[in-house]
C-alpha cells in the first residue's frame, strides 16, 4: 500500500506539472485528493490491513496528500501570477486621461435667491422663521387686521380645509406668531419664508403655489425711513449698486401706511422698455408700517411701539435677477432650466 501512495504520488506531482491552465489542475486536484479520488480510494482498503500496519499507511497517505496540495497551491498561484502579467502587458491604462464627471444635482433656483436673501438680512441684524403652511383663518386674516366679512379678504383667493383652517395665503400670519411669541417685548426683527398658496389660475406671472418672505420689525421709535434705509440697502446687495427704490402709496390691513416699493429697471436703467412697461420701475414688494391695531391684537403696546413690514415674492426676486421669463418654470422640473443654475 505504502507503494501505491509513492506510485499515486509521482504520478500526481506529473499531472500537476504537466497541466496547462487551471481546468487541467482542477481536473488533476480532483483525481487524486477528491472524494472519490485515487487517495481515497486507498484509505478505503485499509480495513483489510493488520491493524499495526494501519497508522504508518495512515502516515503516509497524509503525507502524500499534503504533498500533492502544495504542488497544486504553487501551481495555481503560478497560473494566477502570469494572468496577470499577461493582463499587465495587454491592457494599458493612461493615467494621464481626464476622469469622467459625476452628474450631481444642484440648488434650486428658488432656494438659491431665498439663501441669498436671507444672508442679506441676517447681515441687518434680522433672525430668520418659519411658519406652519397649513394655517388658522385666525392667524392668516384675524390677528392681522382682516376680520371675517372683511372685503381685503377677497385679494386673496383662498384654499379652505375645513371652515377655521386653509393653506396660508401668505407668510403675513407669521407676524402675529411671532410678535404673540414675544409677548409685548421688542425689538422683534425676523424674516420668514416659505410656500403659500392661492386659487390662482396658472399662467406665465401667477402659480397656485409660490413663495414669499416676510419681514417685520418692531421696536421703539422705528419709523418710515428705516424702512427706506433697509430696502435701498438690500436692493443695492440684491440687484447691483447702481439700483434705486421708490416707495409708492398702497393699501394693505395690516399696515398704515402702506407702500408698494419699486426698484429702476434693470435692463433700461431706468429710461423706460418693455420689461418695465416704459415707466422705468418696477414693482418689487408690498411694505409699510404696522398697523397698530395689529400691534395691539397680538399684545404689543402701540403707543410704546411701532414697527415696518413687508412680503416680497420669491419668484418675482428670481426672474427679475436671472431673466426668467415664466414662473412655471420653477416648478415643472425640467433639468435644462435647473442645470442653467448649478453656479448659485
Ligand atoms: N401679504 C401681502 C400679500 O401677500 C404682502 C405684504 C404686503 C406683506 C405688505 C406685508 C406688508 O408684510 O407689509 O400680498
Amino acid at each position: 500500500m505504502i507503494e501505491r501512495l509513492q506510485e499515486i504520488e509521482s504520478e500526481a506531482l506529473a499531472a500537476v506539472q504537466a497541466s496547462a491552465d487551471k481546468k487541467e489542475l482542477e481536473q488533476a486536484r480532483i483525481q487524486y485528493l477528491g472524494k472519490k479520488g485515487a487517495i481515497t480510494e486507498v484509505l478505503r482498503g485499509m480495513g483489510q490491513l493488520p491493524e499495526d500496519e494501519r497508522p504508518v499507511v495512515g502516515q503516509k497517505a497524509n503525507e502524500v496528500r499534503e504533498n500533492i496540495q502544495e504542488a497544486i497551491t504553487g501551481k495555481s498561484e503560478a497560473f494566477e501570477k502570469a494572468e496577470w502579467e499577461q493582463r499587465l502587458e495587454q491592457e494599458e491604462i493612461d493615467v494621464t486621461l481626464p476622469g469622467r464627471p459625476v452628474k450631481q444635482g444642484s440648488t434650486h433656483p428658488l432656494t438659491a435667491v431665498v439663501e441669498e436673501i436671507e444672508d442679506i438680512f441676517i447681515g441687518l441684524g434680522f433672525d430668520v422663521t418659519e411658519g406652519p403652511e397649513v394655517e388658522t383663518d385666525y392667524f392668516n386674516f384675524e390677528m392681522i387686521n382682516l376680520p371675517p366679512n372683511h372685503p381685503a379678504r377677497d385679494m386673496q383667493d383662498s384654499f379652505y380645509i375645513s371652515e377655521d383652517t386653509l393653506l396660508r395665503t401668505q407668510t403675513s400670519p407669521v407676524q402675529a406668531r411671532t410678535l404673540q411669541k414675544h409677548e409685548g417685548e421688542g425689538p422683534v426683527r425676523i424674516i420668514c419664508p416659505g410656500k403659500v398658496y392661492r386659487r390662482d389660475e396658472d399662467d406665465a406671472t401667477h402659480s397656485h403655489q409660490f413663495m414669499q418672505i416676510e419681514g417685520l420689525y418692531v421696536d421703539e421709535n422705528v419709523r418710515m425711513s428705516d424702512l427706506k434705509g433697509i430696502f435701498d440697502t438690500f436692493v443695492k446687495h440684491y440687484f447691483g449698486q447702481d439700483r434705486q427704490i421708490r416707495l409708492r402709496p398702497s393699501f394693505f390691513p395690516f399696515t398704515e401706511p402702506s407702500a408698494e416699493i419699486d426698484v429702476t429697471c434693470g435692463i433700461c436703467a431706468g429710461d423706460g422698455c418693455r420689461i418695465c412697461k416704459q415707466s422705468g420701475w418696477i414693482e418689487v414688494l408690498g411694505s409699510g408700517m404696522v398697523h397698530p391695531r395689529v400691534l395691539e391684537l397680538n399684545g404689543f403696546d402701540p403707543e410704546v411701539y411701532s414697527g415696518f413690514a413687508f412680503g416680497m415674492g420669491v419668484e418675482r426676486f428670481a426672474m427679475l435677477k436671472y431673466g426668467i421669463d415664466d414662473i412655471r418654470h420653477f416648478y415643472t422640473n425640467d433639468k435644462r432650466f435647473l442645470s442653467q443654475f448649478q453656479h448659485l
